[in-house]
């Protein structure tokens, strides 16, 4: 199932809020504010900051927040309502980045993981990101931060050979 894909505005800000709240329920207090705090900054010219909201008729079912950085851009945040996930709604908001990213001109795109997470790593690879590095024990000891990136040139070299 497709869901529509559009930019977030103050009226998204409640359903958004809610779904920051609960994923950064276990991830502590701090990571909800800094991620609040994004998605009301108004950063937008030259793209250097992109939120963006997935909804299934008027309800937002996720929502995505990318940040410039140089010739690249990194999810800062992806996340799907409680109870809708495993139906691709995070994946249809990868795609819709990666798209995005292209237009705008990125090379890529970078995203950090827990490595505790493993199924967050397995989704991130499924849609053609490689790992590039961690940081060992980074968020404490035996959970690391895993980089991946997905080269975009090369993704778009691959589609045309196909
Ligand atoms: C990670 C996340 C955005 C993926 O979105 P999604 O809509 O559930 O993903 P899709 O349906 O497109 O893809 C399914 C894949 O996502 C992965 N996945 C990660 N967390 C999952 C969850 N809680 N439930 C189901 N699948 C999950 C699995 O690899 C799954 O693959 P499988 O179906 O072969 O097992 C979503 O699960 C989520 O919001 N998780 C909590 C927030 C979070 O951790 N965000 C940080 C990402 S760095």
């Amino acid at each position: 199932m497709s869901h529509s894909i559009i930019e977030f505005t103050p009226a998204h800000r409640e359903a958004v809020d809610a779904i920051l709240h609960d994923v950064t329920l276990s991830w502590g207090k701090q990571w909800y504010e800094n991620i609040c705090h994004m998605y009301c900054l108004e950063c937008t010219s030259k793209g250097f900051l992109l939120k963006y909201v997935a909804l299934d008729g008027q309800d937002v079912v996720g929502t995505i927040l990318l940040r410039r950085a140089i010739d690249m851009y990194v999810i800062e945040f992806l996340a799907v309502k409680k109870g809708l996930r495993g139906v691709g709604v995070g994946s249809e908001l990868v795609h819709f980045a990666e798209k995005l990213a292209r237009e705008k001109g990125a090379k890529g795109l970078r995203v950090d993981v827990a490595s505790d997470l493993r199924q967050n790593l397995s989704f991130y690879r499924k849609l053609g990101f490689e790992i590039c590095g961690h940081v060992q024990d980074f968020y404490e000891p035996g959970d690391s931060q895993v980089f991946l990136t997905k080269n975009l040139a090369a993704a778009q070299v691959e589609k045309a050979e196909k």
